[in-house]
């Protein structure tokens, strides 16, 4: 279908029906350009809590739509394409995290919004890559934690809190892909480049970044840093918005170690929405999120206190 008849049958759908379209930063760029709302995971949550439309369509993953739903059960919430999953989330099964969790008694569990609802059912509190450090911080010192199911975010938390988190072994494979050598052969070629990455990267990419923080963490970063010349460690979708942001500065995306034909970091997930799925979607109202209210009512708690904290 032709790009310009999707985009006028999406405005006019979205009319209709009240509906309101929310995006990642990591979606594709005719996704981003028709959006209400972009935005990394902690604003996009904000957003579908305070929103007034009656149809929420969210251009993300999986989990993503599932906590939109958990935030509005009253509203009919769509996502282009059911399949768009995330390893994070598919990593972390509820049989086993419940077996996981029984090894470590007296452990409060905080889980990375990137997971499904029936592990947010089992955590004590929830958090995004933008708050996880104040989510840690604000617990007492002498409490046990369990941090699920990000590994990468957690070390990371563990160095800037220095607190001794029991943590459970998932990854982002995009954000596990980046090869430090090609960062480096690239930061030597520019010298005066900043790295910016984000934390659900390796240990050894976060170690050489001058920046770490959520997508609209490193958008606020390139926006406001001096530096002309930009590494940027995330997923590629991310540099549609900062090329509107900052077009005079140069962006380079972090190379992946697979030599793949963009030589840059694309999640396949986030990638299998299409303007075309969007607005079959909104046409149909469907697919559809669904939860079972008992298993809603058990995963909102750690995400409202989150919201609560942030
Ligand atoms: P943020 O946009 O919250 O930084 O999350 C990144 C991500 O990987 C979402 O899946
Ligand atoms: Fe999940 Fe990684 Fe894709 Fe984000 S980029 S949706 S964390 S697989």
């Amino acid at each position: 279908m032709d790009n310009n008849f999707l985009r006028q049958e999406i405005t006019r759908l979205k009319a209709e029906k009240n509906a309101v379209i929310l995006a990642h930063y990591y979606q594709n760029e005719e996704i981003q350009e028709i959006a209400d709302f972009i935005g990394d995971s902690l604003e996009l949550s904000k957003k579908a809590q305070n929103t007034n439309a009656d149809v929420i369509v969210f251009a993300g993953v999986h989990f993503m739509a599932e906590t939109a739903k958990i935030l509005n059960p009253n509203k009919k919430v769509l996502l282009p394409d059911w399949d768009a999953g995330c390893s994070l989330a598919d990593g972390c099964d509820p049989k086993y995290f419940k077996l996981f969790k029984k090894q470590y008694p007296n452990h409060i569990v905080v889980t990375y919004i990137n997971c499904s609802a029936e592990i947010k059912a089992m955590s004590d509190l929830v958090c995004t890559s933008a708050n996880a450090k104040k989510i840690i911080g604000s617990i007492p010192e002498t409490q046990k934690i369990i941090f699920a199911p990000d590994e990468n975010l957690g070390n990371y938390l563990k160095k800037e809190t220095k607190r001794d988190l029991v943590l459970w072994k998932g990854s982002c494979v995009v954000h596990e892909a980046f090869s430090l050598d090609k960062l480096i052969e690239i930061y030597n070629k520019n010298p005066k480049a900043k790295i910016a990455a984000h934390p659900e990267s390796e240990s050894h990419i976060l170690k050489v970044a001058h920046y770490i923080g959520s997508t609209s963490g490193i958008i606020n970063f390139i926006k406001t840093d001096p530096a002309a010349v930009f590494i940027v460690a995330t997923e590629a979708g991310i540099l549609h918005e900062l090329s509107k942001a900052v077009p005079d500065k140069t962006l380079i995306p972090a190379p992946s170690t697979e030599d793949n034909s963009c030589a840059c970091s694309e999640c396949a997930f986030m990638k299998m929405n299409t303007l075309e799925k969007l607005y079959l979607c909104l046409k149909n109202e469907s697919p559809e999120m669904k939860i079972s209210e008992e298993l809603r009512i058990e995963a909102l708690k750690p995400i409202e206190r989150m919201l609560e904290l942030s």
